[in-house]
């Protein structure tokens, strides 16, 4: 006997090299007729932006381009792609880029169907369906095309923007557009995707859809990010990484992270000023979320371990499950990613306060399967700190 449990995501997903050719018809047939696309100076540099003009414009769609996008957007960025978008009477929206660009997009497009700005959504919701919004990612690892989620940051703190009416009308999800990405920034978003699969396999709102898709999407970053790292134009691996960040933002987007994610808000900008990428942020810390919350999930954190490739045969559960971390661990070794926080400039005085912001995320802390304690937050990161499993102390 199973829960009842709801599954969603984007209206429509296209996958695959060349997909991003049908941006125009699709929007179109959402109702476009003249679209903003939002993206940074990095993609339109890379001649991506002019590439959605031009499908865009053989469909009929007129477009205009906004490349003030930044990584980690303050509600002020977006807020100026608001500005732009309600100011130049476009009809629809297209994301073009990381999470970031995507995300931005989203407010755009709740922009032109709804008063109000930013915070206020955040605070008290939009009523009116978005405008006609296609979302098309060139990293493989945030997900944002199939979440409900977009992410701001102020002085203070980052805050969600979180409506089952974010979700686009089409994900065009073109491995092509991803195959530029350096070795550094393939890695970071890459392992920003396995954080996604991970935390929702683990998240108490996790349910047999999400369970499946995550067990994919963690075999299939075993399998391709070390290859697509490596080697950039390996058009299989940035396949198979374009699959797998898709289908951890699917999962994401119905059972969303657990405390991985506060973990990685907790000691980043802005509550330390320390600007690091999100993925490799997060990804510091899971092999202590994942030590910390395996004791609550013997079994599914031996299959964490079994897709990442540990000899989990005939081994105690409780062994195997503890192998999850030591696989996760080995992958940001082989990335070239830092594995502790005093290598990326934490003091260690700031481990209480670090702690202590865990806290303040209290979705992440209620999808957690182990209840979340300051105790507990300070051992983590403590951990954490050292760079240190249990198994290696
Ligand atoms: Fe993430």
């Amino acid at each position: 006997m199973f829960n009842t449990f709801p599954f969603r995501t984007a209206k429509k997903i296209l996958f695959g090299t060349g997909t991003i050719e049908q941006v125009g018809t699709e929007l179109r047939a959402a109702g476009a007729t003249n679209a903003v696309i939002v993206t940074d100076k990095t993609i339109a540099a890379a001649g991506w932006a002019e590439k959605v003009q031009s499908a865009l414009g053989s469909a009929g769609v007129l477009s205009v381009v906004w490349d003030g996008a930044e990584s980690e957007p303050s509600v002020e960025v977006g807020e100026r792609a608001i500005d732009f978008t309600r100011a130049g009477g476009f009809d629809a929206v297209v994301g073009l880029g990381g999470g970031s660009a995507m995300d931005i997009a989203k407010g755009a497009a709740v922009s032109l169907t709804n008063e109000g700005h930013i915070m206020r959504w955040i605070k008290e919701g939009f009523k009116r369906p978005l405008a006609p919004l296609a979302l098309c990612p060139t990293t493989a690892g945030t997900g944002s095309e199939v979440s409900d989620t977009a992410v701001f940051a102020t002085p203070e703190l980052k805050v969600g923007l979180v409506s089952s009416m974010l979700y686009p009308d089409v994900a065009i999800v073109d491995p092509g557009l991803t195959v530029s990405m350096p070795g550094p920034v393939t890695a970071n978003t890459g392992i920003d995707a396995l954080c996604h699969a991970i935390e929702g396999f683990q998240s108490v709102q996790a349910n047999p859809l999400t369970d499946a898709i995550a067990l994919e999407s963690m075999r299939l970053v075993n399998k391709y990010l070390r290859r697509a790292y490596c080697k950039g134009s390996d058009m299989e691996a940035r396949e198979g990484m374009a699959l797998a960040s898709l289908l951890a933002g699917i999962v994401m987007g119905n059972a969303d992270t657990t405390i991985g994610h506060a973990c990685g808000y907790a000691y980043v900008y802005p509550a330390t000023k320390l600007h690091l990428p999100h993925g490799f942020a997060i990804a510091i810390t899971l092999p202590h979320v994942m030590e910390y919350n395996a004791l609550a999930q013997f079994e599914k954190h031996a299959m964490i371990a079994d897709v990442l490739g540990e000899d989990v045969e005939g081994i105690p559960l409780r062994e195997a499950a503890y192998l999850a971390p030591v696989a996760f661990k080995t992958l940001l070794q082989d990335l070239g990613l830092p594995t502790s926080l005093q290598e990326v400039g934490v003091d260690k005085g700031m481990i209480p306060m670090i702690a202590n912001n865990v806290l303040k995320s209290p979705n992440h802390c209620r999808r957690n399967p182990r209840e979340v304690t300051e105790k507990g937050m300070i051992e983590l990161f403590t951990h954490a700190y050292e760079g240190m499993l249990a198994c290696e102390m």
